[in-house]
């Protein structure tokens, strides 16, 4: 605490939360960018989060990524996350199987005690084989769990690395170019003003369920994700934000 309040993160917390109108922010010390401690310190900031607003026998649809790997390390049983079912937020975006939402939420599962339910979704699908996988009534049962998710938890990147990382085609990056994307949270590509420019074609969760969601979670730190942290808080429908120092001081500069 006494860390916190030389570094004023505090204060820099309660100015973030009332510019984007959040439930609660989150600061910890450091760069994760520059420190993997700094990360690890994220991570258990971002599954401390989880635990505070999860109750009982809760829907968690959870997102990939590294960041997330990291909350999902730090989870450990609780009374008020027994029950819990974790799932995956959306189908695959083509990350590799350590960063995949699926996996994120079977590891959170274990940790926390809880259950999950998986969705074997391919990338890069298109509008038939949508229309298709979405006739079949596997997927089509775990996808209605996901939509009635009570809380979300999910990571913030840069465009142009995630689409990068995902190996997304030239022409769809010269398009999100185009498009002015500039932040990527759950497969959606944003703008500087936080709105919605593009978006990866899979099942699950939907721009309008993550509206109605009681609890959406941000976790993302690092220097480079300033400006896209603060797109995707322009978006205006996250409740908690957990973030890094360095992040955080970029932040500000783009409210
Ligand atoms: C993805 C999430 O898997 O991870 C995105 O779906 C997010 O919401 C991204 O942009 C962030 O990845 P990382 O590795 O920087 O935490």
């Amino acid at each position: 605490p006494i860390v916190r309040e030389l570094l004023g993160l505090s204060d820099l917390e309660e100015k973030l939360r009332e510019r984007f109108s959040l439930r609660q922010v989150i600061i910890v010390p450091g760069d994760c960018d520059q420190s993997e401690l700094a990360k690890k310190e994220l991570g258990r900031a971002g599954a401390t989060a989880l635990r505070k607003y999860a109750t009982k026998d809760d829907v968690v649809a959870v997102a990939g990524g590294s960041t997330l790997a990291e909350v999902a390390d730090h989870l450990t049983p609780s009374v008020q996350m027994k029950g819990n079912v974790f799932v995956p937020a959306r189908g695959g975006l083509g990350e590799s199987v350590e960063l995949q939402a699926n996996s994120i939420a079977s590891t959170m599962a274990k940790k926390a005690g809880g259950q999950y339910r998986l969705l074997h979704v391919p990338d890069h699908l298109g509008e038939e084989a949508y229309v298709s996988l979405m006739q079949d009534p596997n997927i089509l049962e775990v996808v209605e769990v996901i939509r009635g998710a009570r809380i979300v938890v999910h990571g913030i990147g840069d465009a142009m690395v995630m689409a990068r990382r995902r190996k997304v085609d030239r022409l769809t990056i010269d398009e999100l170019l185009g498009e002015g994307a500039l932040a990527e949270a759950f497969g959606y590509y944003f703008d500087r003003d936080g709105k919605v420019v593009h978006k990866m074609p899979t099942v699950g969760l939907r721009l309008e369920d993550i509206q109605s969601t009681e609890v959406v979670i941000a976790v993302a730190g690092g220097k480079s994700k300033g400006e896209a942290i603060a797109a995707v808080m322009k978006f205006g429908h996250e409740d908690v934000l957990v973030t890094d120092e360095a992040a955080a001081a970029e932040l500000i500069r783009f409210i």
